[in-house]
């Protein structure tokens, strides 16, 4: 009788524990076909300084993020640096061999700008770099996975940060010749590439906030001059693609956007904070009338004439400018991990200016959401459809690809939260292309654990793990690169898991 008790005690606590599991994992409901369209793509991505190494090896000048790494350790958690990394650079046959298991259709990869010239500029061209990239497109060729390029991955050549980096109006011409001899090279075979990754971000955290290289504390100010300059770089970069290049090389040109949903009840709140995310790079790009969103002009030339400046803290972007940017994209990349709901400030954020103080709105999040080991990571799959939404209806149904989403962990082998992100996303993503997203590929991020900029390699997003303290970096894959080879077989989501 005991025995029976116990029995019954024991599996009423287990059933318990799975249905609150199952309450806590991160889900999201199926609506219409259950199959991808068969054109659709599946990739992974990875970035330069996250998985290269070989930081001074065949002529490769050093990085912002070789200098803040090596000069400011303390503003890394594990103090680690991308000096070895997943050695990539003499290791690119392992990611060859995992792309190959997963069955992707396309590698998204960066290049470092400093391998091909080492100072920034053409002068210091490198030709060691330049095969070292051409290695890497013409195997990835050679096996049916077609690359995706990502030009500007955060690691700005180090000289050219002696003269004010990306706050330098200056960047936009080294961008361009720097994109050119991309072109020139590699624009036979690479058929896909994205300019800058996620300027939002490294401007606000590089030129703003400071906690990112070069670590200049210009909220405000310095961080929209970086945005204003890299928008610029990313459209001249298009002009001289579509003028110079595309007629002969047919490929497209892209930029990846860091993005979050913003959800709220009140539809003048949520178009709010996506104009002032988003909207920053997507609006001048995407939308019909071009420049920034009415709404930052408007309100942050009136914050700066409150604060005494002569003129608005928000570069202008009228005339020539406004005309080359509107349409210089033939997609959006939607870099998307995760969502806030949001609500009118109740106080003043952050400090003035800034972008915060800007922004005016307090981000939460639900209690209810589960989380990745990034401290800013919840998963919300629903934000996906709902900005897949917003870019159809706000974007005149842009070409969309997902440039990166992804899952943070400890990098255990068995990882189920992993394949529950990727299954509620990938729902979230073919639900809106059932309700007409123009939606075309999905690249999940990343394909191997890297070093994951101020977190190190204390924080895990790869579908293979990495033997770090092996000199040969073996390659191991996890439950949930079994479960994406699967997606991609079948064009369709697995509930098996
Ligand atoms: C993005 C970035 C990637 C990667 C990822 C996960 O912001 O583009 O390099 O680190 O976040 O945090």
């Amino acid at each position: 009788m005991l025995l029976v008790f116990l029995i019954l005690l024991v599996g009423s606590v287990i059933s318990q524990c799975i249905a609150t599991k199952d309450q806590t994992t991160c889900s999201h409901p199926a609506k219409g076909n259950p199959k991808f369209p068969s054109n659709f793509t599946f990739g992974v991505a990875t970035a330069a300084y996250q998985i290269e190494g070989a930081w001074n090896i065949d002529g490769k000048g050093p990085s912002i993020w070789d200098d803040f790494t090596h000069n400011y350790p303390h503003m890394i958690d594990d103090r680690t640096t991308g000096d070895i990394a997943a050695d990539s650079y003499h290791r690119f046959n392992q990611d060859l061999k995992a792309l190959k298991e997963l069955k992707v259709t396309h590698y998204r990869f960066s290049i470092s700008w400093s391998r091909i010239y080492p100072t920034g500029d053409i002068s210091s061209r490198n030709q060691k770099g330049i095969d070292y990239y051409n290695g890497v497109i013409d195997k990835l060729l050679a096996n049916g996975i077609q690359p995706m390029v990502t030009m500007f991955h955060f690691d700005l050549p180090f000289e050219l940060q002696k003269i004010g980096g990306l706050a330098n109006p200056l960047i936009i011409n080294y961008f361009v010749t720097y994109a050119t001899e991309l072109f020139e090279n590699y624009g036979d075979r690479v058929k896909s590439w994205v300019t800058l990754n996620e300027p939002l971000l490294y401007c606000k955290s590089g030129y703003g906030e400071a906690n990112y290289p070069p670590q200049i504390e210009g909220a405000g100010i310095i961080d929209y001059l970086c945005m204003d300059h890299s928008l610029k770089a990313h459209a001249a970069v298009y002009r001289v693609y579509k003028s110079r290049f595309y007629n002969r090389q047919h490929g497209k040109v892209g930029i990846a956007l860091d993005s979050q949903f913003s959800l709220s009840n009140d539809s003048a709140v949520v178009n709010r904070a996506m104009q002032y995310n988003l909207g920053f790079f997507a609006h001048p790009l995407f939308s019909k009338s071009g420049g920034y969103p009415k709404i930052l002009v408007e309100e942050i030339a009136e914050n700066s004439l409150k604060e005494g400046r002569i003129e608005s803290r928000l570069p202008d972007l009228s005339g020539k400018w406004k005309h080359i940017i509107k349409g210089a994209a033939d997609f959006v990349g939607i870099n998307y991990y995760t969502s806030r709901y949001v609500v009118r400030a109740k106080t003043p954020n952050g400090k003035n200016p800034s972008l915060e103080r800007d922004y005016d709105l307090d981000e939460i999040s639900d209690p209810k959401w589960t989380r990745g080991l990034s401290r800013w990571l919840y998963c919300v799959p629903e934000g996906m459809e709902s900005i897949l939404k917003f870019i159809r209806d706000e974007y005149d149904n842009v070409e969309v690809i997902i440039t990166e989403n992804g899952y943070s962990d400890k990098g255990d082998l068995n990882d189920l939260d992993r394949i529950h992100y990727l299954k509620s996303h990938l729902q979230a993503v073919l639900n809106a292309i059932n309700d007409g997203c123009n939606v075309r590929g999905y690249i999940y991020w990343s394909l191997i654990d890297n070093f994951e900029w101020q977190r190190g390699y204390s924080v895990k997003f790869g579908l293979y793990s990495v033997n770090m303290s092996s000199p040969a970096k073996e390659r191991t894959p996890k439950k949930s690169a079994e479960y994406y080879r699967r997606i991609i077989e079948t064009h369709s989501i697995p509930d098996d898991i």
